[in-house]
C-alpha cells in the first residue's frame, strides 16, 4: 500500500511539472486529490484497513495529497508568470507609430466638431471681430439676475414665458442668457460690448423644435447714443457672415420686459421669413439696476437661439438630433479631424 501510494505521488507530481495551462492543472488536481482523485480515495478507505496499517498509510496519504497540492500551486505560479512575460513580447504597442489602417493607407473617420460648437466658434469670431468681448455666466442663477433685474418682479406675468426648472434652494436654472448683461453691467462701466454664449434651460415639452436644453447668445452693446440703427447693423452683420451674403432682416415690434422698445428680427433664408430672435433697446429699469445711469447711457440687447440658426444653416429638421449623440448625425457636419 506505501509503496503503490509512493508510485501515486511520483506520478501525480510528473502530471503537474507536465502541464502546460490551466485547464490541464485543473484536470490534474481532479484526478489526484479532487472529490473523487485517487489519492483522495486511498485517505477515504483508511478506516477500512486493519488496525495496524491505518497509522502510516493515512499519515503517508496526507504528506502525498499535500506534496501534490503545493506542487499545484508552484505551477500555477509559475505559468501565470510565464504568461506575463510573454505579454511583453506579444502585446506591446509603440505610441510613436500611426494607426494601422492610417498605415495601410486606410481613411480614418476621426472625431467631429458639433455643428453647435462650430457655429458658437463662428459667431464668436465675428463679434470679436467688430470688437465686442466674450463673456461667461453661471448656468445656475438666482431669481434676481434671471428674472427681478430684467424687469420681471415676483407675479410679472412674463415670467410663465420661460417654464423655469426651480432648484430647492430657491436659485434656478437660468431660462436665458440674459442675465450675463446685468452681471456685465454690474461689474464694469460703458462703453459694454460683449456677447455670451452658452446653455440656458427650460421645463419644456419636448418635440422636434422645443428641447429643455438649448443654447442662446446674448449680445449687448452700452454707451452713449446707442441706438436701433447700431443694433440692426450688427444683427445684419452677424446674419450676412453666418448664413448668406444676401439674407434680409426685418424688425416686428414684440414684447421683452426688459427692452423698450422690443422687437423680433425676422430673416429670409431660402426664399421664406423666418423669425429668428428677439432684440431691443435696454430697458431704463435693468440699466439702472445694472448700474448705470439710463439719462446718460442707452444700449441694445439682443437674444438668439443657436440651435435654431443651425437648423436654419444646415436644414435639420428636428433639434432633438444635437443632443442625442447619434453618430450617423453628427458625422454629416464636416468630414472629421483627421482626413
Ligand atoms: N432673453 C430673451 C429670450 O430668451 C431674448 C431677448 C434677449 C430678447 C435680449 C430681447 C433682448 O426669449
Amino acid at each position: 500500500m506505501l509503496d503503490e501510494l509512493q508510485a501515486m505521488e511520483r506520478e501525480a507530481l510528473a502530471a503537474v511539472r507536465a502541464a502546460a495551462d490551466g485547464d490541464v492543472l485543473g484536470a490534474v488536481e481532479a484526478t489526484w486529490i479532487g472529490r473523487k482523485g485517487r489519492i483522495t480515495g486511498i485517505l477515504r478507505s483508511v478506516g477500512t484497513l486493519p488496525a495496524e496499517q491505518r497509522g502510516p498509510v493515512g499519515q503517508a496519504a496526507n504528506l502525498a495529497r499535500r506534496a501534490v497540492d503545493e506542487a499545484l500551486s508552484a505551477r500555477r505560479t509559475e505559468l501565470l508568470a510565464g504568461a506575463e512575460a510573454r505579454l511583453a513580447d506579444t502585446e506591446w504597442v509603440d505610441a510613436t507609430l500611426p494607426p494601422p489602417a492610417a498605415r495601410a493607407g486606410v481613411r480614418r473617420t476621426g472625431g467631429t466638431i458639433h455643428p453647435i460648437t462650430a457655429l458658437t466658434r463662428e459667431i464668436e469670431d465675428v463679434f470679436l471681430s467688430m470688437g465686442f468681448d466674450t463673456l461667461d455666466g453661471p448656468w445656475v442663477e438666482d431669481d434676481f439676475h434671471n428674472f427681478g433685474a430684467l424687469n420681471m418682479p415676483a407675479d410679472h406675468p412674463a415670467r410663465d414665458m420661460q417654464d423655469t426648472y426651480w432648484l430647492s434652494d430657491g436659485n434656478l436654472l437660468r431660462t436665458h442668457t440674459s442675465p450675463v448683461q446685468v452681471r456685465a453691467m454690474e461689474s464694469g462701466a460703458p462703453p459694454i460690448r460683449a456677447v455670451c454664449l452658452g446653455r440656458v434651460f427650460r421645463h419644456e415639452e419636448l418635440d422636434a423644435t422645443h428641447e429643455n436644453t438649448f443654447h442662446q447668445i446674448e449680445g449687448f452693446y452700452v454707451d452713449r447714443g446707442v441706438s436701433v440703427g447700431h443694433m440692426l447693423y450688427v444683427l445684419r452683420t452677424l446674419l450676412r457672415e453666418v448664413l448668406d451674403d444676401d439674407v434680409e432682416v426685418r424688425l416686428r415690434p414684440s414684447y421683452f420686459p426688459f427692452v423698450e422698445p422690443g422687437f423680433e428680427m425676422d430673416v429670409t433664408f431660402r426664399g421664406k421669413w423666418m423669425e429668428l430672435l428677439g432684440c431691443g433697446m435696454v430697458h431704463p429699469y435693468v440699466l439702472e439696476q445694472g448700474g448705470i445711469d439710463p439719462t446718460v447711457f442707452s444700449g441694445f440687447a439682443f437674444g438668439l437661439g443657436i440651435d435654431r440658426l443651425v437648423m436654419l444653416k444646415h436644414g435639420v429638421e428636428d433639434l432633438r438630433h444635437f443632443m442625442d449623440g447619434d453618430l450617423r448625425f453628427l458625422r454629416q457636419f464636416g468630414g472629421g479631424l483627421e482626413g
